[in-house]
């Protein structure tokens, strides 16, 4: 078992706590978060030492591995303390905030010889695997486009001066919310990307950094993703990949907060379409799992390294395209 911290008991960070204590991989053996009170009722709920900041959780050798569910900019230097701290690493998504810190944080995950993963759920979500596979397995053909969208109304509640709706924060309206599920899974499909265009209002909430946003992603070796994510609409969640030889749409029944289960439709040339329904799992625990799997030697990490800095490099040019309403190169 990996004994493992949690940093961050906000909304994610009680959820990923909760799940963590009900695993057989790992142990939650301390919390913390700058709220004295949040780290105090978390602590006392699940009987582990909690502090007010991350220093004390780096000092205990007893942590083996820390889950960090802070905000989006403090993202980057936490990942480097936790790796030079010897400790491995599990970051709640956005990895970074651009290309630049996100190869900041790899070279100190690298230099320390330490485990990253990140909080992409989605990419364990069983039909999305079974999606993968078969693309990986050539069974649809060449993949040649991705259509998704990954919409919510959860922050129309939230108070205006929230951290998750403020510029620096949350560049670019919902793209650090739901839009990097998305943009990440089109690079699980893709690779890299080439170039971007992107464009986000505010048109139907009073989400001042706005609530809807549009994705063009062009990759380098072939295809385009095309993104939509909504703050201002109910939840919705789908990822369509079209093949020269058929397509694969996987639809969410609920949001990953309270995970319902998801459908699975395939159409091969010839044949009709066909669905299957996948029963619920919370795969924010196997995607913990799978990272303690990985601290302790036995399997590799599902994400490799380069998919993380693929994704965040076109998080990038998505922040950038917003703001100069042109398309940008990814690395650019
Ligand atoms: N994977 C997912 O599907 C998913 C879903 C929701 C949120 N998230 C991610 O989880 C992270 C946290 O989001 P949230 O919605 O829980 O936010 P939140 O505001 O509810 O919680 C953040 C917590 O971090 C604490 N904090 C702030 N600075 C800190 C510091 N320096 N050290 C320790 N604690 C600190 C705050 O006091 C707060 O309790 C974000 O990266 C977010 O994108 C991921």
């Amino acid at each position: 078992m990996l004994n493992i911290a949690v940093v961050g008991l906000g909304w994610w960070g009680k959820i990923i706590t909760d799940l963590v204590v009900t695993s057989k991989k790992l142990k939650l053996v301390r919390v913390a978060d700058v709220s004295a009170d949040a780290a105090k009722t978390i602590g006392a709920k699940h009987g582990v030492a909690f502090s007010t900041s991350l220093d004390e959780v780096l000092k205990d050798p007893n942590v083996k591995g820390v889950v960090l569910c802070t905000p989006h900019t403090l993202h980057c230097a936490q990942i480097q303390a936790v790796a030079r701290a010897g400790k491995h690493v599990f970051c709640e998504k956005p990895l970074c905030m651009s290309g630049a810190e996100v190869l900041t944080a790899m070279k100190a995950v690298n230099d320390a010889g330490v485990q990253i993963a990140v909080g992409h759920e989605m990419r364990f979500n069983p039909p999305i695997v079974e999606m993968m596979r078969m693309i990986k397995a050539g069974e649809l053909g060449t993949p040649l486009q991705v259509e998704c969208n990954f919409s919510q109304d959860k922050f129309l509640t939230l108070q205006a001066d929230n951290w998750r709706l403020s510029n620096k924060e949350a560049p670019a309206g919902p793209m650090t919310a739901t839009g990097i599920h998305m943009l990440d899974l089109s690079v699980g499909v893709f690779g890299e990307a080439d170039w971007v265009r992107a464009s986000v209002k505010q048109l139907g909430s009073q989400l001042t950094n706005g609530d809807t946003l549009a994705i063009m992603v062009s990759f380098k070796n072939g295809g385009h993703s095309m993104i939509g994510a909504i703050l201002a609409t109910p939840f919705y969640g789908r990822f369509s990949v079209y093949c020269s030889h058929g397509w694969v749409e996987v639809r969410d029944i609920a949001h990953p907060e309270t995970p319902k289960g998801w459908t699975l439709t395939v159409c091969k040339r010839g044949g009709e379409a066909v669905t299957t329904n996948y029963p619920t799992a919370h795969t924010v625990l196997t995607n913990l799992e799978a990272f303690g799997d990985a601290c302790e030697g036995r399997a590799a990490y599902p994400v490799p390294q380069s998919q993380m800095i693929a994704n965040i490099s076109a998080l990038d040019a998505v922040f950038r395209s917003t703001i100069s309403g042109k398309v940008e190169a990814v690395g650019g």
